[in-house]
């Protein structure tokens, strides 16, 4: 990889550009599907307070650390490793990296397919009167047709691939611009009229008020894996977005922006489900259905309900798109940069293959599938260890490389772009990087092993 691919490698164009992909990948289903159903899982409150502890602590350094590997290397997560340590056995990281792009794309189009379900539901005003009961057995009735859950899985990886067909600069950053901030306002509104609805009260005692007893290893590990999987870090995406972002911007307050926002939205799909949820008796430890089921729950009780859900469905799929987006940039980034598989044909292959195991993930959910080993289907295998072991192993690894092999003063180079920017926090940031961060997800892998 010469000067000559480095030149031809697309990028982004504005620094608004920069922050709007990289908040395009962390905003998606993570925050409003996924989000919720680990709360409520996971003891609520107590939940939320080890996630946001996460969030606080390990958010800004990996995730700067990953953008660092990303620009300095200017290549894809493999080729990034290659590059800074050569003749070592980094590169692995980056080979986890795509790996794990491969699998989580393969569960996140199953649930990515779902919002184009709900988006056609919405059209045809099929929740309009419905009662709870209702509402659950049509995502009941949907998840026995297999087949209908693949073929919105194989629009979705379709539409992903299209997009990342066409290449970065006018691909993702079009969308995304636009789009999330209005995601945002929806929230807002639903998040309104959820904590209005009759005893709202108690949805939010659960959000807030924490009983520290329920603070478990499987707690801490599910946090941890939440809080990676949201940010979308440790496996090489913000590497490679980094590869694209200019020398002249600010890394730092990038991923302080996409952390800030990603974990607003994630607050705010918690106001909107847990008060409407305990309003209307959904089990908050429903998990699949507790979305799916609370939202058209709410739109039957405001003013212009069919027209908003529709805009929800609709934003919901365009923010896991942005998200998809991403994940198979990984896997393309890769194949194009160091196989040396056209960009094209790179797409069309990892979209294939992505379908080739998304397909037994999308089955395994239907009452009675052959995919499932007791009561864990192929879904939730993929889905725990891609997030909470793969990701925050991931993470671990590209901090430990950042502060160990990459050092101190190209970290410093790369963060203040060679100087010309001040980063007050440098030092701090960089020790927890070395020392802190690596020791913090340790510790919270040990426990949850233990437990
Ligand atoms: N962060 C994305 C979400 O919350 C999912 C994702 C995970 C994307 C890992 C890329 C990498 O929906």
């Amino acid at each position: 990889m010469g000067m000559e691919a480095r030149n031809n490698r697309d990028g982004f164009g504005s620094k608004l550009g920069v922050i709007a992909a990289a908040a395009g990948s962390a905003i998606g289903l993570g925050n409003i599907y996924r989000f919720p159903c680990e709360l409520g899982e996971n003891g609520g409150a107590a939940f939320l307070l080890v996630y946001l502890a996460v969030v606080v602590l390990l958010g800004i350094p990996v995730m700067l650390s990953e953008l660092v590997i990303g620009r300095h290397s200017q290549l894809n997560a493999v080729g990034a490793f290659r590059k800074l340590a050569p003749k070592s056995a980094w590169p692995v990281v980056g080979y986890m990296g795509v790996l794990c792009g491969f699998l989580i794309f393969s569960f996140y189009s199953t649930v990515a397919g779902w919002t184009l379900e709900y988006i056609v539901k919405a059209v045809d005003n099929s929740f309009s009167g419905k009662d709870l009961a209702a509402i659950e057995k049509d995502f009941e009735d949907f998840h026995n047709q297999g087949w209908r859950n693949v073929m919105w899985q194989a629009a979705f990886i379709f539409l992903t691939g299209f997009v990342v067909f066409r290449g970065v600069k006018n691909g993702i950053e079009k969308f995304t611009k636009i789009l999330m901030p209005l995601l945002l306002v929806i929230l807002v509104v639903l998040g309104i009229r959820s904590v209005t609805l009759p005893d709202a009260g108690k949805g939010l005692a659960f959000l807030f008020s924490p009983d520290f007893s329920k603070i478990t290893g499987k707690v801490l590990i599910s946090a941890l894996g939440q809080g990676f999987f949201s940010l979308s870090m440790g496996m090489g995406v913000l590497i490679t977005y980094g590869s694209y972002i200019k020398k002249t911007d600010n890394l730092a307050t990038t991923a302080l922006s996409v952390t800030l926002s990603d974990t607003l939205v994630a607050l705010l799909a918690g106001i909107v489900i847990f008060p409407a949820a305990f309003s209307f008796g959904v089990n908050p430890k429903a998990g699949m259905g507790l979305v799916f089921n609370t939202i058209p729950m709410i739109f039957n009780q405001m003013a212009g309900g069919y027209f908003f859900c529709i805009v929800f469905f609709v934003l919901l799929a365009i923010a896991a798109l942005t998200s998809t987006i991403s994940l198979l940039e990984v896997v393309v980034a890769y194949l194009s940069e160091e196989l040396h598989i056209k960009r094209q044909w790179a797409t069309v292959l990892a979209c294939l293959g992505t379908m080739l195991i998304g397909v037994f993930a999308s089955l395994s959910l239907k009452a009675g599938s052959p995919f499932r080993m007791g009561g864990t289907s192929f879904f939730d295998l993929l889905d725990f260890v891609s997030s909470n072991i793969l990701l925050p192993l991931g993470g671990m690894l590209i901090i430990v490389f950042v502060g160990w092999r990459m050092g101190k003063p190209k970290f410093f180079e790369e963060v203040t772009n060679e100087g010309r920017l001040k980063m007050p926090l440098k030092k701090a940031i960089f020790f927890v990087v070395k020392y802190l961060a690596p020791l913090a997800i340790a510790v919270i892998f040990i426990t949850g092993l233990i437990r």
